[in-house]
């Protein structure tokens, strides 16, 4: 740990971020309908032990509470996906009132407590009826969500003003569609392809849909990205980084900022094409007011000796997250500067970055989670880095405020400043909380 942490600018916005599937709950409430989510649980073994988010935080009905322990925090803004089976039960068309109630309880509850709601449309939360009808493969999709983001617009955008259109494309398609592990657990190629194009395709329309009906709105759109290095300085492996960057990082990057999508991406798809039709590309990239990173570590991709795939490998040493993922904190720092050297978008904001550990409640009640902390804290020395090389970073989102559903790792996977002990859904702060707590306070202006 380097910095002193105190150096951020005026006005950086401290915050901790969510999902709605992972820590709502109140699955069959309200009138919301059944969600991708919600049926591939049922699969047997896609899931860590048949677990699902039907309960999970049960933050649907808790979140008076858990508005309070952000206040407890001191955190400036709180990052939350809306579920869209809650608001458009059947995909489109009939908007359930009492779905948006809920998001108009919480934005107040926020508002009241001056923290500022960034509210994502799609943290992977698609009615199931849509993907009975083709999913984010089928250009139909696309067209629904405008329905999604001019609904929840209208009934919010005289109070939200951070909006962001999509979290993490490349998993939706890709882990979604392509690999298989999670919901709704296509392995296609080809689904995987076209659900990139028309989740990026479905973000530049939602984009203007939002500007139609909210006030003032700042909106963008929040990418994950994994640097990938070659594994050695064999020039296949070298080649090997190349083609993954291209599919993993810039085929997304590319396509919402410069609407576009790169050359080198094409190759390594094809003979599979993304569904371009006229126009598409130009409504792709409208102007944005900023660009969210989500960050966790780095990818080590070496190429298979076999001409297949390239391989994604474990670094030969380094600590581990329980994710298995490699703490490299130098990840974040280099993501944040590449983004502002390519890109330039107008600002940045981290909006997910944390570790999970296997944090237990010991008998003084504390959870002690040093190894998070030091990883928060390493990170953001890399986020410090890049402001003061002149990145436009505007705020840091820690992943998660809540332990909370894992997708298909369940409830086996701890990333939250505050530990949920599942069975009684007790909330207990962990040490990380306190010290983040601490380091927003002493950022405070006033206590400078
Ligand atoms: C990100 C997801 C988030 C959470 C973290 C650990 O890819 O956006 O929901 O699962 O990883």
């Amino acid at each position: 740990m380097e910095s002193d942490h105190t150096s951020f600018p005026k006005g950086f916005v401290w915050g901790a971020a969510t999902s709605s599937y992972q820590v709502e709950g109140a699955t069959s409430e309200d009138g919301r309908s059944e969600g991708i989510w919600d049926r591939f649980c049922k699969i047997p073994g896609a899931v860590r032990n048949g677990e699902s988010g039907e309960v999970a935080c049960d933050f649907f009905h808790r979140y008076p509470d858990d508005v309070r322990l952000m206040q407890e925090l001191g955190v400036d803004a709180f990052r939350f996906s809306v579920s869209w089976p809650r608001i458009l039960p059947d995909g489109r068309g009939r908007i359930e009132p009492r779905g948006l109630d809920f998001y108009d309880r919480l934005v107040d509850e926020l508002l009241a407590a001056e923290i500022r709601p960034f509210l994502n449309l799609y943290h992977w939360d698609l009615p199931q009826t849509l993907e009975d009808e083709g999913g984010w493969p089928a250009r139909a999709t696309a067209e629904a969500f405008v329905e999604l983001a001019e609904a929840v617009a209208a009934r919010l955008g005289d109070r939200v003003r951070d909006w962001s259109t999509h979290n993490e494309p490349w998993c939706a398609a890709w882990l979604g569609y392509g690999l298989g592990v999670h919901a709704p657990g296509r392995k296609s190629r080809a689904d995987a392809v076209a659900a990139s194009h028309h989740l990026l395709l479905s973000h530049g329309w939602a984009v203007e849909a939002i500007r139609r009906e909210a006030r003032d709105p700042q909106v963008g759109v929040i990418i994950d990205a994994w640097p990938a290095y070659p594994a050695s300085d064999d020039p296949a492996d070298a080649a090997a980084a190349r083609a993954v960057d291209a599919v993993r990082n810039r085929f997304f990057f590319e396509g919402a900022l410069r609407g576009s999508y790169p050359e080198e991406a094409l190759e390594v798809l094809a003979p599979i094409e993304p569904p371009v039709r006229e126009g598409d590309m130009a409504a792709l990239a409208p102007r944005l007011d900023w660009v969210g990173v989500n960050n966790y570590s780095r990818t080590l991709v070496r190429a298979d000796p076999g001409g297949g795939e390239p391989l994604e490998v474990r670094a030969p040493e380094g600590r581990l997250t329980e994710m298995g993922w490699e703490v490299y904190p130098e990840a974040l720092y280099e993501l944040l500067t590449r983004v502002h050297r390519e890109y330039a978008p107008a600002a940045l904001y981290v909006t997910e970055n944390g570790a999970a550990f296997g944090d237990v409640r010991s008998h003084d009640g504390r959870v002690r989670d040093p190894e998070r902390t030091e990883y928060l804290a390493d990170n953001l020395d890399g986020v410090a880095r890049a402001i003061g090389e002149g990145v436009p970073v505007r705020g840091y989102f820690v992943w998660s405020l809540l332990d909370n559903f894992e997708w298909s790792l369940g409830y086996g996977r701890r990333f939250g400043l505050v530990y949920v002990d599942y069975p009684t859904l007790e909330r207990v702060p962990k040490d990380s909380f306190f010290w983040y707590q601490g380091l927003i306070e002493a950022n405070r202006p006033a206590s400078r």
